[in-house]
């Protein structure tokens, strides 16, 4: 008699086939919500995404079970959705916590206090990226650029922005939700779970009262270029400070001067090629 490789323990990298199927009353309640999501497109197959945010608000990943249900409502085969399910990271492919901490330690972010902020939450955590606390609150990740430069740096959980953090807001933050405390990002609704997250991106209305008016918008900053665009005055420049009512330390906000405030734009910076010695640039010695 011949035993499977998963029988000996042995794991060939594969997944398993076929999935298991979501419990009857499971399913009947999906497929009705999943029904509903697949006749906003005119091609059924549009709906995977939406689909794959219905199965993580179910189980809190997305789960072969998942899988197999959304290639069985959308007529695809499991690779297909597969394929698409582990190529966006907003995909969850395994347990997770309620809160999906991400910090941004990107370029910009990082060297903002990103970096810091990361090391600070992994030791205040107890965990390190992609990981999650103990009582299952929180799961740390690192986050590549959220398109929110202008707040940097920033940390997201559950995809809702909180801006121009510091180590210990960062601190306070994870704190408060693990708490159950109630929770308001710098633009947006306050936090759910992630579960109420992936429903409400599913395509499902917030039932919460009153938070699809605390709904946010882009930042003053943000909208800067395109005051410009439209002939406005130039605002005066934007300075956020750092913290809230949390902050141990407010930073100072100060108003460089242009000799204290160089930036490319503002002012030649020391550069090999603005070395009087080498005015075209560095040169090689012959032979290098
Ligand atoms: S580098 Fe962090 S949001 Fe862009």
């Amino acid at each position: 008699m011949t035993t499977s490789s998963s029988e000996r323990g042995v794991s060939l990298g594969m997944p398993e086939l076929p999935a298991p199927a979501y419990p009857d009353d499971v399913r009947a309640r999906l497929e009705a919500d999943a029904r509903e999501v697949i006749a906003r497109y005119p091609d059924s197959r549009s709906a995977l995404l939406p689909l794959l945010h219905l199965v993580q608000a179910e189980e809190g990943h997305v789960t072969r079970t998942g899988m197999r249900f959304c290639a069985d409502m959308l007529d695809l085969t499991t690779a297909e959705v597969t394929a698409v399910a582990t190529f966006y990271t907003m995909y969850r492919r395994k347990p997770s916590g309620d809160y999906q901490v991400g910090v941004c330690t990107n370029t910009l972010c990082a060297v903002m206090g990103g970096d810091a902020i990361f090391e600070t939450l992994q030791e205040h955590l107890g965990v390190g990226n992609g990981e999650t606390t103990d009582d299952g609150k929180v799961t740390l990740e690192h986050i590549e650029c959220n398109a929110a430069c202008d707040y940097a740096p920033v940390v997201m959980v559950n995809w809702e922005f909180f801006d121009n953090q510091t180590p210990t807001s960062a601190k306070h933050l994870v704190d408060d939700l693990r708490a159950g405390r109630p929770v308001q990002p710098t633009r947006g609704a306050r936090m759910c779970t992630f579960k109420e997250t992936a429903r409400i991106l599913a395509g499902f209305p917030d039932e919460r009262p009153g938070a699809v008016e605390e709904g946010g918008s882009a930042g003053p900053a943000s909208l800067v270029g395109l005051r410009l665009a439209r002939g406005e005055a130039a605002p005066a420049r934007v300075v956020h400070p750092r913290g809230g009512p949390h902050e141990e330390q407010q930073d100072r906000v100060h108003e460089p001067s242009p000799a204290e405030h160089l930036s490319s734009h503002d002012a030649p910076q020391e550069t090999s090629a603005s070395d009087p010695a080498h005015p075209a640039g560095p040169t090689a010695e012959e032979g290098e």
